[in-house]
């Protein structure tokens, strides 16, 4: 008897987890491919950076590259729930950030080359990204 139970607990908790992965597979995301660019602070010589967004989501978590920030302006992790907001709209120079995240180029170099650096040095090199 106490044994029965103890299976419909764990049954019901396989459904619950069933449930949450069928949630994120819902979630909006957003294009295959990117061109990114700054436009908050162009720049002079603007270099636009190609980004395949499908290939890395089947690579990695989104929480790996997309977070939030709370009211105060505090960084909070990325959940499902949460509104994805272009990397600049937070990251520019005229918001109120540290020092190496004030820009898209600074907060993207950051970000995309700091773990291509980590995968495979050559992956860090500039016409990976900048065509
Ligand atoms: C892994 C990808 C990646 C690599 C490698 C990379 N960048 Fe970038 N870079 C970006 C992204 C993303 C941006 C943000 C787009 C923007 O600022 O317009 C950017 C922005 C820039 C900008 C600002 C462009 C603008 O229009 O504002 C410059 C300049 C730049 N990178 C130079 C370089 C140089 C030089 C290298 C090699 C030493 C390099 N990048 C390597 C992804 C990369
Ligand atoms: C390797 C980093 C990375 C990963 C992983 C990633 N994204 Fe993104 N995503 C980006 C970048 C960079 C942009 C462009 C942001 C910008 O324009 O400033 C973006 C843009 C988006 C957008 C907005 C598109 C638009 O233009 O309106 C959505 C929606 C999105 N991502 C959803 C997701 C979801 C859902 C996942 C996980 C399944 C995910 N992303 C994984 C980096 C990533
Ligand atoms: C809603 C605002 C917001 C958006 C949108 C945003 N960030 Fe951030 N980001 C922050 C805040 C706040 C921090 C924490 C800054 C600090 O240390 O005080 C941060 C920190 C970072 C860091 C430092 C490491 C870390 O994770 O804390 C990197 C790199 C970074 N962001 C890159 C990006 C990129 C790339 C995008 C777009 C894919 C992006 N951010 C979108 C607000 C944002
Ligand atoms: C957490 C790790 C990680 C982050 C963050 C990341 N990348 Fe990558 N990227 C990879 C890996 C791994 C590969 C594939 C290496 C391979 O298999 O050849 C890759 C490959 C690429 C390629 C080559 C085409 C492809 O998809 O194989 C481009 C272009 C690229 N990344 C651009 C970017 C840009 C731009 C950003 C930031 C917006 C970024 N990456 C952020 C890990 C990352």
């Amino acid at each position: 008897m106490k044994k029965q139970l103890i299976y419909g607990v764990v049954l019901a908790c396989c459904c619950a987890i069933g449930y949450i992965s069928l949630a994120s597979a819902t979630a909006d995301p957003g294009p295959d491919e990117m061109i990114l660019e700054s436009t908050i602070d162009p720049a002079k010589t603007p270099r636009t950076a190609f980004f395949t967004h499908g290939a890395h989501q089947a690579r990695m978590e989104c929480g790996v590259c997309h977070h939030g920030a709370d009211a105060d302006g505090n960084r909070i992790d990325y959940t499902e729930e949460l509104d994805i907001a272009r990397c600049e709209s937070c990251h520019n120079s005229s918001a109120d950030m540290p020092q190496g995240l004030g820009t898209f180029k600074d907060a993207a170099h950051a970000q995309c080359i700091g773990c291509h650096r980590e995968t495979d040095p050559a992956l860090a090199r500039c016409n990976v990204c900048h065509k």
